[in-house]
């Protein structure tokens, strides 16, 4: 485990995933999409009829998953048990079923390896909400991303307008400041900066202009 890290946290909507993985491919980086295996975990319980908090079994599902992330003609898609769940783990109510079996504390155990495998030469972008607390505490930088609930809630509306799906402003501002609640409540790996993160407010900037904020920082370090 030796291979740089780049741990960008903070809450949902904040442009982490699209940040991440710009960065990821501009500097030719592994990128660990860390939400994707709470999502996945959910997905998984759903289908195997395990109830999202009977904490041992869900956190067993997590510790086995058979899981694939494939890049194909750039598009990335993931692979649950053979079957393609790229779109169904991206949907609001999945977001929110991941939330409830992230607040456990045996999942977040069982997902923990699985987590530090993707720390890899040349580098690692991590995305997440505990990458810089507890997953990679040594990362060489750690930010923390952040944008005003109302701004983030507009920026899924847009995204989910783009894909061709209804949805409305205030149920998706409802949506995320719950989600935000529970994440920064729960007891174990709370959302909260580390103390060495940088937090960077992006309700006023581009994505290009946070990439480049973040990349100059990172030169800055090495
Ligand atoms: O980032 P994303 O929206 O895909 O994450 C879904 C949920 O997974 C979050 O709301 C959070 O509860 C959980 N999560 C987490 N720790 C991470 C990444 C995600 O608890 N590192």
């Amino acid at each position: 485990a030796c291979a740089a890290v780049l741990a960008i946290d903070g809450p949902g909507g904040a442009g982490k995933g699209t940040v991440s993985r710009l960065i990821a491919e501009r500097l030719g980086w592994h990128l660990l999409d860390s939400g994707a295996l709470y999502r996945l975990t959910a997905q998984a319980a759903l289908k195997h009829g395990i109830a999202l908090d009977d904490e041992p079994a869900v956190a067993r599902l997590a510790g086995s998953l058979d899981v694939a992330f494939l890049a194909e003609d750039g598009a990335a898609r993931v692979v649950l048990e053979g079957e393609d769940v790229s779109a169904a783990i991206r949907t609001e109510a999945m977001g929110e079923c991941a939330s409830r079996v992230a607040a456990l504390a045996a999942v977040r155990q069982a997902l923990l390896a699985r987590q530090r495998d993707f720390q890899k030469p040349p580098g690692l972008v991590a995305d997440g909400r505990d990458m810089g607390t507890v997953v990679f505490p040594g990362a060489a930088l750690k930010i923390f991303l952040t944008a005003s609930a109302e701004e983030r809630a507009r920026r899924r509306l847009l995204q989910l307008q783009e894909a061709g799906v209804d949805a409305s402003l205030p149920s998706l501002l409802k949506e995320i400041q719950a989600r935000d609640a529970r994440d920064m409540q729960r007891a174990v790996a709370p959302l909260k900066p580390a103390d060495d993160a940088i937090e960077l407010d992006t309700t006023e900037l581009s994505i290009p202009d946070v990439v480049d904020h973040i990349q100059r920082l990172l030169e800055d370090r090495s």
